[in-house]
């Protein structure tokens, strides 16, 4: 696997390995025994177009575990496509480092650097995908389920966004079903879902706009933030469009009792989630958040490995 852009563009064997590798060294770290430094002597670039806390310190340990070093530049630092066109970024990167890592808005950039720096590239989070959260939110589930989730059904209550998009382009490499529960203007895109049914025929999406309905056969509940990053000046328009659809004890009465909750984080508690379930029993957020070390561990293994 040369580069992790997104899941739409990965194999199901390419996911397929990174979960089985991201178990294997899991449990070895867990074990105490030692892990291949496949990153001795080799530098990644993190380059943060938006804040970060999960993404950011699960590379840096990562890249740390397998015996790597990164460089954490801010988007004031490196002006993508402002200060520098971002080829020009991407083609001085190639000469000098051996990985890049980066959180980007327009998912175009991630592509540019991949094609102008030579490099392998991870997306860290675009506008358009989330494919290494996608990766950790899959594996909680098998933490949950067992290794194999086919016929289990994870349902996404809430904004059709870029975390959306790699739980479809996931559910449909892996045979699970997903059902979309979205209010009206804010579903995923048609267009996605007719590509990722070209690439995975075997994809079973269901849209039920009523989230009561929706989680009925959930094993899994997911909910990101209504307000993603860049779009602040329409929080208050968003919150009030998105009433009805918090994650809360009284939908949970609606979903059988075996469901999970996960949630990407950061969250904004008692906006799409209450508190309650963040907190309570269902929930495997914290456990989710921690998978982001591991399967990132798992995929830089198999990247930095050749
Ligand atoms: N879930 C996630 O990507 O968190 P951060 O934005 O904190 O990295
Ligand atoms: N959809 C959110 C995810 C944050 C991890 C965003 O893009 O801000």
């Amino acid at each position: 696997m040369r580069h992790m852009l997104s899941i739409a563009e990965s194999s199901a064997e390419d996911v397929r390995q990174v979960l089985d590798r991201s178990y294997e060294l899991r449990q070895a770290m867990k074990a105490g025994q030692p892990i291949p430094q496949v990153m001795a002597g080799k530098t990644a670039i993190l380059i943060f177009e938006k804040p970060s806390l999960r993404t950011k310190v699960s590379f840096e340990q990562a890249v740390f575990e397998l015996g790597g070093r990164t460089i954490t530049l801010s988007a004031g630092e490196v002006g993508l496509g402002k200060r520098e066109a971002t080829p020009d970024v991407a083609r001085v990167l190639g000469g000098m480092v051996h990985l890049i890592i980066a959180r980007v808005f327009e998912h175009s950039k991630l592509v540019q650097l991949a094609e102008y720096s030579g490099l392998p590239v991870v997306n860290a989070l675009s506008d358009y995908s989330h494919p290494c959260q996608a990766l950790a939110d899959i594996m909680t589930m098998m933490d949950e389920f067992g290794r194999d989730l086919a016929g289990r059904t994870l349902v996404y209550v809430g904004d059709g966004n870029n975390v959306a998009r790699s739980l479809v382009a996931i559910c449909g490499k892996l045979g699970i079903r997903m059902v979309l529960s979205s209010p009206p203007g804010f579903e995923l895109d048609a267009g996605f879902l007719e590509s990722t049914r070209l690439r995975s025929p075997e994809l079973n999406v269901t849209r039920i706009t009523d989230p009561r309905q929706a989680v009925k056969e959930a094993d899994a509940i997911y909910t990101d933030t209504w307000v993603s990053m860049g779009q602040e000046a329409e929080k208050e328009q968003r919150r009030q469009a998105f009433t009805g659809y918090q994650i809360n004890d009284e939908l949970l009465d609606e979903a059988p009792a075996r469901a999970i909750v996960l949630h990407c984080l950061p969250a904004y508690r008692n906006v799409e989630i209450t508190s309650e379930v963040l907190d309570g029993p269902h929930s495997r957020v914290f456990p989710q958040a921690h998978n982001r070390l591991h399967v990132q561990r798992g995929l830089l293994s198999l990247m930095m490995g050749k």
